[in-house]
C-alpha cells in the first residue's frame, strides 16, 4: 500500500512545531498537519517568509484551491494565531537555529503561549553553503542542522513529555553516509573544510541524536528519523546543475514530505526507526522503513556526541 496523507490520522487537539516550515518539505509538512486539524507552529528564521507562509497556508486551507491562492497575505499581524475553518490553526513564530539565543527565546515564548506540545518536527536545514559560522561560532551546517535542534529539543522536552503520545521526528538525509564525525573538531577549525563532508556530518549527527534521545527518554516519547530521498526544494540552491538534475530525478515537495509525515504520525512505527522513500535507489517513492548505515548506529559515538552537544550548547537534558 502506498502511504499518503489520506492515511494520516486526525491531528485535532494536537500542537505541532515544524522548524523551517516556510519552504519545501517543511511547508508541505505543516500544511498536512494543519489540514488534519492540528495547531501548527511554523518556526522560521525569516519574518517575511514566515508571515508569507502562514498567510498562504490559511488561504490554501480556507478555499482549498491551491491554484487560486496566489502569494501569501500580510494582513494578519506577525506571530498572530490564525484559525482555520475546519479546525486547527497556524501560528508563525521566529526561530533562528543558527543562534542559541534565538532558540532560547523561541522556546520561552512557545512555552508561555502553548500549554501543550505533541509533535516536534526538526526539519530545517541547509546544505553545502560556503564555509561560515553560527552566532555561537559553530560550523554553519552542524550548528543549524544538529546543534540548534539539539538545543531546541532540550528546551521543549519537558512540555513534550507531558503529552499523551509525544513524538519527535528528526529529518536526516541519505547523505548521512558521507558523515564521519571528528568530535574533537566538530567545527572544522583544524581540518581543510569539505562542505559535503560537513553536510554528511550534520546529517549523521541527526541520526545519532534521534537514537540517543530515544534511548534516554523513550519511555514517554517516540523518536523517529526520516529522509526525503531527492526532492526539488531550495536546499539545492548551492549545488551545481541543480535545475536539470532536479528535473530528471527529484520528487515534488508534497511527496518528499511523506516520509516525515509517516514518521510523525504512523502508529506502526517503533521509536528509533528511520523512514525514507521505498524506491530501489531510496531517492523516490512512498514512505517505508529504511536502513541507515552501520556507522550511524554506533551507540558509543551517539553518547559522546550527546555529551559534546550539551557542552557546546549549554543545554542539559533533565534525566528521568
Ligand atoms: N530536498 C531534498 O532532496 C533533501 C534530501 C535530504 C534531506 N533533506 C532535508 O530536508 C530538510 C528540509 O529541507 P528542504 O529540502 O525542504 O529545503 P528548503 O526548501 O531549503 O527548506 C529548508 C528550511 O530550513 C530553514 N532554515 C535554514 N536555516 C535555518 C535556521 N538557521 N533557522 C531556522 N530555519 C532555517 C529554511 O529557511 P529559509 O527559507 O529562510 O532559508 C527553510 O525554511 C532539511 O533538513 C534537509 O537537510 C532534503
Amino acid at each position: 500500500m502506498k502511504w499518503t496523507t489520506e492515511n494520516m490520522p486526525s491531528q485535532q487537539g494536537k500542537t505541532v512545531v515544524v522548524t523551517g516550515a516556510n519552504s519545501g518539505i517543511g511547508f508541505e509538512t505543516a500544511k498536512a498537519f494543519a489540514r488534519k486539524g492540528a495547531d501548527v507552529v511554523l518556526a522560521c528564521r525569516s519574518l517575511d517568509k514566515g508571515e508569507h507562509a502562514a498567510g498562504l497556508l490559511v488561504r490554501l486551507l480556507s478555499n482549498g484551491d491551491e491554484a487560486q491562492a496566489g502569494p501569501g497575505g500580510r494582513n494578519a499581524s506577525a506571530f498572530a494565531r490564525r484559525e482555520l475553518p475546519a479546525g486547527g490553526s497556524v501560528t508563525f513564530m521566529h526561530l533562528d537555529l543558527a543562534d542559541l539565543a534565538s532558540v532560547r527565546a523561541f522556546s520561552q515564548a512557545f512555552l508561555e503561549r502553548f500549554p501543550r506540545l505533541d509533535t516536534l518536527v526538526n526539519n530545517a536545514g541547509i546544505m553545502i553553503p560556503p564555509r561560515s559560522e553560527t552566532a555561537d561560532g559553530f560550523e554553519m551546517q552542524m550548528g543549524t542542522n544538529h546543534l540548534g535542534h539539539f538545543a531546541l529539543t532540550g528546551h521543549l522536552l519537558p512540555r513534550l513529555l507531558e503529552a499523551e503520545d509525544p513524538r519527535v521526528v528528526v529529518v536526516s538525509s541519505s547523505a548521512h553516509a558521507l558523515g564521519c564525525l571528528k568530535l574533537d573538531d566538530l567545527n572544522w577549525r583544524r581540518r581543510c573544510y569539505c562542505k559535503w563532508r560537513a553536510y554528511g556530518d550534520s546529517k549523521i549527527a541527526n541520526l545519532y541524536f534521534a537514537g540517543e534521545l530515544q534511548r534516554r527518554h523513550g519511555k514517554g516519547l517516540t523518536v523517529t528519523a526520516a529522509h526525503p530521498g531527492w526532492t526539488a526544494t531550495n536546499l539545492q540552491k548551492n549545488m551545481c546543475l541543480s535545475r536539470p538534475l532536479n528535473r530528471m530525478f527529484a520528487m515534488e515537495p508534497w511527496q518528499g514530505a511523506l516520509p516525515t509525515l509517516y514518521a510523525a504520525t504512523s502508529r506502526d512505527l517503533r521509536g528509533g526507526e528511520f523512514v525514507g522513500p521505498d524506491g530501489c535507489t531510496g531517492l523516490r517513492g512512498y514512505p517505508a522503513v529504511a536502513k541507515p548505515n552501520k556507522r550511524s548506529q554506533d551507540q558509543d559515538m551517539a553518547r559522546r556526541l550527546w555529551d559534546t552537544s550539551e557542552e557546546l550548547t549549554g543545554v542539559r537534558y533533565e534525566t528521568h
